[in-house]
């Protein structure tokens, strides 16, 4: 794969046609897709009265691209999107989509890889096409130029165009010489259309079009799509289905930044992925998903978790819980790493993939290598019809609605509820008692409301996060099922207040390293709640202590002699110790995002990051 090549394959577009001919409702429905990428971004209108295309792009976020369009002005339809998210090469206002042919006949919007661009770039210059890109995505609309010929549908010269190409792409073209049509193409990156009375749109995501339109269809790969302005045709016959949330849900509804909302929505989040999910009298968990596959799971011998990013924090703590309470091997794989491992696998392995996307590439290959080998796939994913449910046999939505923020949060508790859920469905098929499964159900039960008593000191928090903004270092430490959740403090400190450095370790593994950063400028962010491995974490407190580190603490409500030893203490409810990871991350998930908005940073999109990475 090329560094050029990879330079355009994360991304967001949105296509329309219909009766509307201002493309500002296109700009509206790209924003809910920056989160897919925001380094330039670009449109293309075709123009009825002049019979053009009118092209403006801009280098930086929507908001530069909605100046030149405010200053321009111009109408039509349809109109194509896109929004860009660089991991090689300048971004650009040339490397921006949309991309053209040589006459601007024909203008394209890509989302993908073309990874044999490079081979088609020569012959097409060899031919004569001049490029004013360096993009892979131009080849393409050079190539449909290439096989265009007058009073053609445009629909047969992208068909022709695609048989050459290898990579992946979702696309959205229009042409001046057939304007009455948008052309959409899918291959491994994901696209839906959205169907409504005289109007058709195309985007990357639902949350794009639901304000227009709850009825969508998902395309398959190699599926080509056209849409005029009262039809739609596809190459074969689809399901139209319903989007179950609602509007506001992909809204800010009155807070700063989505990533507020998202953390405020954790209880709500935590509501919503186990309710009707719990037969608390028979301690059973009642999945409906992994239901079908019962009797594979009970010959189930070894689970497998792959994930990246916070998932993967999240897939950690169900490891401890799987082993623990279901008494089933189990072990979090990065999904980057596990593709190209050569794990173990075997028919007896559930390789369960966690992901808020479903569009992770690296999970979503892990999910594609197990399968080869034979594995029984499952999926713990919020995105409904995305490509990891497609490829697994089975699986469990967190059914929260769109999280719009790059740095994941509510998906993060709920994924650890489910995981929870999960736990007891493995557990009970196994030795796990009723009086444990009816404990673990009424303790998960009881979340909701106790994660809101920690949102009730959201503004001691704030307070805490000014104080701390001065350092420029954090340390975090847990241990068990509080490890992952000092990974989890480290990453979101660094991923939206990213002037901080922060990292996490286990706390036992402190004295191997980390132990030499330590001094009163290195504070340390220790995650003992009262559990089996409380003494073990004070012991490794009083370490720092002896090393004058500053310590913020979080522990159970009631622990005074914690003062003794910590700087600062936030306290959260007693739990079950398998489910203090849902509580104990709630306030670090606050601290971060308060202490990126003290140094003023856009915590909704942090630099160089994007929430669907959809890169290897
Ligand atoms: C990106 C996001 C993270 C997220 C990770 C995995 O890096 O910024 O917040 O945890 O992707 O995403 P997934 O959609 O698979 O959960």
């Amino acid at each position: 794969m090329s560094p050029l090549g990879r330079a355009s394959i994360m991304c967001g577009i949105v296509g329309y046609i219909g009766k509307n001919n201002n493309p500002q409702l296109g700009l509206s429905a790209l924003r809910r897709l920056e989160y897919r990428g925001y380094d330039s971004a670009g449109i293309a209108v075709f123009n009825p009265e002049k019979q053009e295309i009118l092209c403006l792009k801009a280098k930086g976020k929507i908001d530069e691209l909605e100046k030149k369009f405010s200053e321009a002005r111009f109408s039509g339809s349809p109109f194509i999107l896109h929004t860009r998210w660089a991991t090689h090469g300048e971004p650009s206002e040339a490397n921006a989509h949309p991309h053209c042919d040589c006459q601007k006949n024909i203008y394209l919007v890509h989302n993908g890889i073309i990874e044999n661009y490079k081979e088609l770039k020569e012959a097409l210059i060899t031919e004569g096409h001049k490029f004013a890109s360096e993009t892979d995505t131009e080849v393409l609309a050079h190539l449909i130029e290439k096989y265009s010929n007058p009073g053609q549908p445009l629909e047969d010269a992208v068909r022709h165009a695609l048989k050459e190409v290898k990579g992946a792409y979702a696309l959205a073209i229009i042409s001046r010489n057939d304007p009455q049509k948008i052309v959409a193409a899918k291959l491994g990156s994901p696209l839906i259309l959205g169907i409504n009375q005289d109007e058709f749109l195309v985007a990357s995501d639902p949350a794009a079009i639901v304000s227009h339109t709850r009825q969508v269809i998902t395309l398959d790969d190699n599926e080509i799509a056209v849409l005029s302005p009262d039809n739609f045709f596809i190459l074969k016959e689809k399901p139209i289905e319903k989007i179950e949330w609602e509007v506001e849900d992909a809204q800010k509804q009155g807070f700063s930044h989505f990533m507020l909302k998202e953390i405020f929505e954790e209880p709500e989040a935590i509501k919503k992925s186990i309710v009707g999910r719990m037969i608390l009298e028979q301690g059973l968990a009642k999945l409906g998903g992994l239901e079908q596959v019962s009797e594979q799971l009970k010959k189930i011998e070894k689970v497998v978790i792959v994930a990246c990013g916070t998932a993967s924090y999240a897939g950690k703590v169900g490891e401890y819980m799987f082993e623990e309470y279901a008494k089933i091997s189990t072990k979090l794989e990065i999904g980057s790493e596990f593709r190209y491992k050569n794990a173990i696998l075997d028919d007896k392995t559930a390789v369960l993939a966690v992901s808020q996307s479903g569009e992770t590439a690296d999970t979503l290959e892990a999910i594609k290598e197990a399968k080869r080998k034979g594995c029984l796939c499952l999926g713990l994913v919020n995105t409904v019809g995305s490509s990891i449910t497609r490829e697994t046999d089975a699986g469990v939505y967190c059914r929260i609605g769109p999280e719009i923020a790059v740095a994941s949060s509510k998906a993060f508790v709920s994924q650890l509820c489910i995981l929870a859920l999960i736990t007891v469905f493995l557990g009970r098929q196994r030795e796990m008692s009723l009086v444990t499964g009816k404990r673990i159900l009424e303790e998960l039960e009881k979340l909701p409301n106790l994660a809101k008593k920690i949102l009730a000191q959201s503004d001691y928090i704030k307070d805490l996060a000014k104080k701390y903004s001065e350092y420029r270092n954090f340390y975090f430490l847990g241990r068990k099922y509080n490890f992952p959740i000092a990974l989890e403090g480290a990453l979101k400190l660094k991923e939206i207040a990213w002037k901080i450095h922060a990292e996490a370790t286990p706390a036992g593994e402190m004295k191997h390293g980390q132990i030499a950063l330590i001094d009163e400028n290195f504070p340390v962010v220790c995650i003992c709640p009262y559990d089996s491995i409380y003494d073990k974490m004070k012991n490794a407190m009083e370490e720092v202590k002896a090393r004058k580190g500053k310590i913020l603490a979080i522990t159970t409500e009631g622990n005074e002699e914690i003062k003794s030893l910590a700087d600062d203490v936030i306290y959260i409810p007693k739990t079950l110790e398998m489910l203090t990871p849902i509580l104990s991350v709630l306030p670090l998930h606050l601290f971060a995002a308060y202490l990126g908005l003290e140094l003023g940073l856009d915590i909704d999109k942090p630099r160089n990051l994007a929430k669907s990475v959809t890169v290897e």
